[in-house]
């Protein structure tokens, strides 16, 4: 059995303007597609066959296979990412989270200010994400396919794929811009509450 592509949690439309349905026809209907392909043509016949993704991309990162890793990683971290956004998003976390986000960076505001400056400054292709580490929040950058979920003590509660495909038709270079938007207008605070241990 094969891994699915699932589907957007929202119209394709619902984000606009902060994210066009031009993109998100590109970023889910083709790049997380043929993400999604790639691990089901590399895993078929194989014992892990039929397993579900995030154990599929353990097992690639324990066997050191990159090309499986890569294409298996990006499928979960964009499964992630549809789930992290929401046409309600933006608006200010409440309960546990709220308590942790004010503990962690003093505020929402401190921790905009810092999730920003990672997500501007990371080099290149990866991901900002705002991860629960022990009782705590941290947010951390990851290269290229990298995923919180191979990486000890950290749980991903809300992510930013800061590829250039995620932003380039809607805000060109300005990735600031989109990030900003992102904060703003479609951060899906439910669903980062809803994965806190
Ligand atoms: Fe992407």
């Amino acid at each position: 059995m094969s891994i699915a592509l699932p589907p957007l949690p929202f119209a394709r439309d619902a984000l606009e303007p902060h994210m066009s349905a031009a993109t998100l026809d590109f970023h889910h209907g083709k790049h997380h597609k043929a993400y999604v392909d790639k691990t089901n043509a590399k895993i078929k016949g194989t014992a892990l066959a039929g397993k579900p993704l995030e154990d599929i991309v353990r097992a690639a990162k324990a066997q050191g296979d990159d090309e499986l890793f890569n294409n298996s990683a990006q499928a979960w971290n964009h499964d992630f990412l549809w789930r992290s956004l929401s046409p309600n998003g933006g608006k200010s976390p409440t309960g546990k989270l709220k308590a942790k986000l004010d503990s962690a960076f003093g505020g929402l505001e401190g921790f905009q200010e810092t999730f920003s400056k990672t997500a501007a400054e990371h080099f290149g292709s990866g991901w900002t994400w705002l991860c629960q580490k022990g009782d705590g929040l941290a947010i951390i950058a990851t290269h290229d396919a990298d995923t919180p979920i191979v990486h000890n003590g950290l749980r991903p509660l809300l992510t930013l794929d800061v590829w250039e495909h995620a932003y380039y038709l809607d805000y060109q270079n300005e990735r600031p811009d989109y990030i900003d938007s992102f904060l703003k207008n479609t951060a899906n605070w439910a669903f980062a509450a809803a994965n806190l241990s």
